[in-house]
């Protein structure tokens, strides 16, 4: 079953993913990171600018989850845009080798076979970083979507949009299609982290890590994986059943269990 950890804070989790990362990238230079957007991520990014300020990581390469269809990619919420300011400048990677999936609406036929090609390509992904929707989506797979999905153009549902509208000027900007790692591709990364704070995750976590598998909760998919390591708050944990034994867990976690 995954790690649950559950922490005090999001600057706590920021710091432990953070840590995890950094030894990976110390431990091989041309790791392949997979990067999460939205708001979920940020304390991770915002740890990893001291610790990768201080490592050589002109080899990392990465990939984003998902981009939306039909956005313009130099839009300040495309994830393009985000993955840059986020992610690629502070912590001073090499643009060259972190791609975001293509999104224009003139080559989304094929843009998620050639992503799929370019994660292949890159040896697959080493360390996922994962979201979770409040409806339980990961990448931008909807309830519903195949648990071998690969990269492909998905409908957001109007729950995503209407989550996501704090990041546009209004929901009528919130674009309807995106292009996301499937959930076959997300499975096949080495090691999945997936984190989520606030009230408003608890159910989502709680279904995804002691529900039932199904495609109706994408976030359930992480119970096929053998190595998950899931990071919440205590509001996102608070309704996990085995929440006291998940402490027990790791507050007994041997010294050379690493995260
Ligand atoms: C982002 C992504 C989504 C988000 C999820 C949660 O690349 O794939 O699955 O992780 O929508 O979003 P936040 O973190 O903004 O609550």
């Amino acid at each position: 079953m995954a790690e649950i950890v559950i922490v005090e804070n999001k600057e706590q989790a920021g710091a432990l993913v953070a840590d995890a990362i950094t030894a990976l990238v110390q431990r091989r230079p041309d790791t392949v990171l997979g990067f999460a957007t939205g708001s979920t991520p940020l304390p991770v990014y915002q740890a990893l600018r001291e610790r990768f300020a201080d490592i050589d990581v002109s080899q990392v390469r990465g990939f984003a989850l998902d981009e939306y269809v039909g956005i313009d990619p130099d839009h300040p919420e495309s994830y393009r845009s985000v993955i840059t300011r986020e992610v690629v400048e502070p912590l001073g990677l090499n643009p060259e080798l972190v791609r975001v999936p293509n999104g224009d609406p003139e080559t989304a036929a094929t843009a998620g076979d050639d992503y799929e090609a370019a994660i292949d390509e890159a040896g697959g992904i080493d360390l996922q970083i994962l979201g979770i929707g409040t409806d339980g989506h990961i990448g931008f797979n909807e309830p519903g979507s195949s648990l071998s999905s690969q990269t492909r153009v998905k409908t957001l549902t109007e729950q995503t949009r209407e989550d996501n509208a704090r990041f546009f000027d209004s929901i009528d900007d919130v674009p309807r299609h995106c292009i996301t790692q499937g959930i076959g591709t997300i499975l096949e990364a080495r090691h999945l982290v997936l984190l989520a704070f606030g009230e408003g995750k608890a159910e989502a976590i709680a279904a995804a890590v002691e529900g039932p598998l199904t495609s109706f909760v994408p976030g359930s998919a992480i119970q096929l994986h053998p190595r998950v390591t899931v990071v919440v708050d205590e509001a996102a944990a608070s309704k996990l059943k085995l929440a006291d034994y998940y402490r027990y867990s790791y507050e007994n976690k041997p010294a050379w269990q690493s995260l």
